[in-house]
């Protein structure tokens, strides 16, 4: 059994899995090119890859009869080509739960930091050109008590709501693709509302938690913006392309859109330079998951899976 293991993982689940089968843990620690891609689809019988990887659309007929997994380190997977990996019968799993407290915190921290203008503060501090405490000095947005948009009411926003709710005192909306129980939605006091623009028009603050993909591609678009609260401020941890980049420079250039806290972005990791142009955008290199706690439970959940799978089990996280 040959695994390959596609960018540097935390050493203690490198140890494990390399007990476990033949692993090859390729270095440098950069993203795979596509030549790479094509030639492991004939190497390996297993794939760990991780959600920055671009693997070709002709990766997966090339790896027909060959590769027989794709355990993939991290929770999202649209950069897996789900339907194209089934037809050639490679099964794909992935790292659900373990980062769920994290990437709350993370989207947290941002809501804090770009509410009370923290970047900023940090930049002025650092240039030295803070000239002490006056009434007017870098005034923010008051968290307590504001209401709090979720799009997306899975495990992670869930736990952005426990946080906000019981943690802050604000308000919890939410919008989820299926009826979420009453009873759930309780835990949190939030209210589940029919649509995204519907949560835009009542949320001081709206926080992004959906799957990435083709779904939800754009989903925050202008309309969007236009229906937001004049001076809200949008918070992503979920996917960058969830989000329409340009409509959102056009709503923080209209002052619609008070600002924003981002950890994902849609180019990854090349930056759109327009994001540099503006004071009141909180940017994060998707740190969501990056505590070393859970990055390890990550690489545990990811062998878990290869290990069910290898003993001819169904893997724990099974997508296709
Ligand atoms: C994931 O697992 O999908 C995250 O984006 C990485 O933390």
């Amino acid at each position: 059994m040959r695994a390959l293991v596609t960018r540097a993982w935390p050493k203690a689940t490198q140890n494990r899995l390399a007990k476990l089968c033949e692993a090859t843990f390729r270095d440098p620690d950069t993203p795979m090119s596509a030549a790479e891609w094509m030639e492991a689809a004939t190497q390996y019988d297993a794939i760990l890859p991780t959600v920055s990887d671009n693997i070709p659309a002709e990766f997966y007929d090339a790896a027909k009869g060959k590769v027989r997994l794709l355990a993939n380190y991290g929770v999202g997977y649209n950069h897996i080509d789900t339907a194209a990996a089934e037809a050639a019968g490679i099964a794909v799993t992935n790292t659900p739960g373990v980062l769920t407290d994290c990437t709350a915190d993370l989207a947290m921290g941002l809501l804090l930091a770009a509410a009370r203008r923290l970047g900023e503060g940090e930049r002025e501090l650092r240039a030295g050109r803070w000239d002490g405490w006056r009434p007017t000095h870098l005034i923010g947005r008051k968290v307590a008590g504001a209401t709090l948009g979720i799009i997306g009411f899975g495990r992670i926003g869930q736990a952005m709501a426990q946080r906000a709710h019981h943690g802050f005192g604000m308000k919890v909306v939410f919008q989820n693709r299926s009826r979420v129980d009453p009873q759930t939605a309780d835990r949190y006091g939030a209210t589940q509302m029919a649509n995204v623009a519907e949560v835009a028009e009542v949320s001081d603050f709206l926080s992004l938690h959906c799957p990435g993909g083709a779904d939800t591609r754009h989903l925050i678009d202008a309309e969007i913006f236009a229906a937001m609260k004049p001076g809200a401020i949008l918070i992503n941890t979920a996917r960058g392309d969830v989000v329409d980049e340009d409509a959102l420079f056009a709503a923080l250039g209209t002052g619609n859109l008070g600002g924003a806290g981002l950890d994902v972005f849609q180019n990854e990791p090349t930056l759109d330079p327009r994001f540099l142009k503006h004071e009141n955008l909180v940017l994060a290199p998707h740190l969501g998951s990056a505590t070393d706690a859970t990055r390890a439970a990550m690489g545990h959940l990811a062998i878990d899976n290869l290990e069910a799978f290898l003993s001819g089990n169904t893997p724990p996280n099974k997508i296709v």
